[in-house]
């Protein structure tokens, strides 16, 4: 067994995160617009005025002090404001995806390029056209694309104005904007995602302490505001084109119990359930698992749930269960000396395991053992549409840059892709995080590279955007012309 002939090899990114022009062809701000850049050690910060006209600023997650507004600040810089300039590079950087053999392109839509508040009946017809122009280019080479409805980037109108996912009527102006996606894009996007890593918003809470009953009920409400939406959305994609494979996208973090004591083992159990599965469940099989009771009391929770949207949830189950997967967390009921984060999570340090720069742990068994655990739970084709390394790169004086490191962190897991695929597991594609460098969405960086292709550009924003080739661009070139078999060094 090896990967299926029409794997779909490729890679992924994120409006926010690569294409900039943050502020052209008629396109609203959104939330990173207002978001500095950060480090590993310092936060990102959201900008705002306040009512006396004083700047000041917010961590992710806080609130808006009352009659403050968010404001860009001409003392900070906006790493997302230009991102690495894919609205001017397209061209180029899918000519580059090219020459690598993709066939799939991971990308998203900036609901505000084809919505600048939200709020407007009609979309922008630039935006609109901008990613025609992108679609047609992809097809023209040959890759297909692969969209992402929403990848944290809500209009910034709506987030200030509306309360963003904490209000019922976000569902309508989502499900107008992802009709619109489905319409206008009939025939040239085929592969679809309702929000990336949708799960997030439960797991994140599990980073920080002292949390009010009322957070918990908040994200769960947020949640079931867009379980709805997605489910809607999918509904209506089948309408538009019954072609159309529209997929849930899960932050897949591999859980393990810290020790055999069975207090452990049961409490790792209820992490599955409270981050991967509470999602998975709605998305897949259009309902609420046993234990999501269990989950609302222990907050005392109290969902706006209508009977219309359990209806809807139930009709608007997904074709596919897609995930990004970068690591595994220990959980344990007993003392934790060495907290390690990453990714929207935390846990205990794992003394079996490699950690990054950054942090995260490199686990290739845990890719494995997520894909086995979850097609075993849904039996619907996987994709993993987010898998990489954020690491330092450096240029040569000739200008090549060496990456084996990333060559290992890739061999590794796509050995692990094909084991799950010999254990049964139906695979149908993998686009690696950041194929191109883009701007880190936890600390705002562009030295946290991922990519294949180098973009000369620092965490300053000063740099010639110039794309170049890293030593795994070839090698990866190589994989899928091999498709998969040949991971040997260059
Ligand atoms: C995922 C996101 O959380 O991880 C991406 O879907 C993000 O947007 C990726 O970029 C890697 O995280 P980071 O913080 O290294 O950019």
């Amino acid at each position: 067994m090896s990967f299926p002939k029409n794997f779909l090899w490729g890679g992924a990114v994120a409006a926010n995160q690569w294409e900039g022009g943050w502020n052209l062809g008629g396109r609203g701000p959104a939330m990173t617009d207002v978001t500095t850049g950060g480090t590993v050690n310092t936060p990102r910060l959201i900008t705002y005025i306040d009512k006396d006209g004083k700047h000041g600023t917010l961590k992710r997650g806080q609130k808006l002090p009352e009659g403050a507004r968010y404001a860009v600040l001409p003392e900070y810089h906006y790493p997302n404001h230009n991102a690495v300039d894919g609205y001017h590079h397209y061209k180029e950087d899918i000519a580059l995806m090219a020459e690598m053999g993709f066939r799939q392109f991971r990308m998203s839509i900036s609901w505000s390029r084809l919505y600048p508040t939200g709020n407007e009946t009609e979309p922008n017809r630039e935006g609109v056209e901008f990613y025609r122009s992108v679609f047609r280019e992809l097809n023209d080479k040959g890759i297909e694309p692969l969209v992402t409805i929403w990848h944290f980037d809500t209009p910034l109108y709506l987030e200030e104005h509306e309360g963003g996912w904490s209000s019922r009527s976000i569902i309508d102006k989502y499900v107008r904007f992802a009709r619109t996606c489905f319409t206008e894009y009939k025939g040239l996007v085929k592969r679809w995602l309702t929000f990336n890593e949708i799960n997030n918003t439960i797991q994140f809470l599990g980073m920080m302490q002292g949390l009010t009953d009322q957070a918990y009920e908040n994200a769960y409400q947020q949640l079931h505001y867009q379980f709805v939406a997605s489910a809607r959305a999918v509904q209506i994609g089948h309408e538009i084109d019954p072609e159309n494979m529209i997929g849930c996208m899960i932050c897949g973090i591999t859980w393990y119990p810290a020790t055999c004591d069975p207090k452990d083992i049961l409490l790792n159990r209820h992490e599955w359930e409270k981050n991967i599965f509470y999602c998975g469940d709605v998305q897949c099989r259009g309902e609420y698992g046993s234990y999501a009771k269990r989950l609302w009391n222990e907050h005392h929770v109290k969902l706006d749930c209508t009977p219309e949207d359990l209806e809807d949830l139930k009709k608007g189950t997904v074709d596919m269960y897609t995930f990004s997967y970068y690591m595994s967390q220990l959980v344990t009921t007993h003392q934790v000396r060495d907290r390690v984060g990453g990714n929207f999570s935390s846990g205990a340090r794992n003394e079996y395991l490699k950690y990054s720069d950054w942090g995260w742990a490199t686990d290739a068994d845990g890719l494995q053992y997520y894909l086995e655990m979850i097609y075993d739970r849904y039996h619907k084709p996987l994709m993993v549409v987010e898998n990489g390394l954020g690491a330092y790169d450096k240029v040569e004086e000739d200008g090549s840059i060496h990456d084996p490191f990333r060559i290992d962190y890739y061999r590794v897991h796509i050995e692990a892709m094909k084991k799950a695929i010999e254990n049964g597991v139906d695979l149908i594609g993998y686009t690696t995080w950041g194929c191109i460098d883009v701007v880190s969405a936890g600390t705002g960086e562009m030295r946290k590279r991922y990519g294949f292709i180098y973009v000369d550009m620092d965490d300053e924003g000063k740099g010639s955007m110039a794309r170049s080739r890293k030593d795994s661009f070839y090698w990866y070139k190589k994989v899928i012309a091999s498709n998969g078999e040949d991971l040997s060094d260059l």
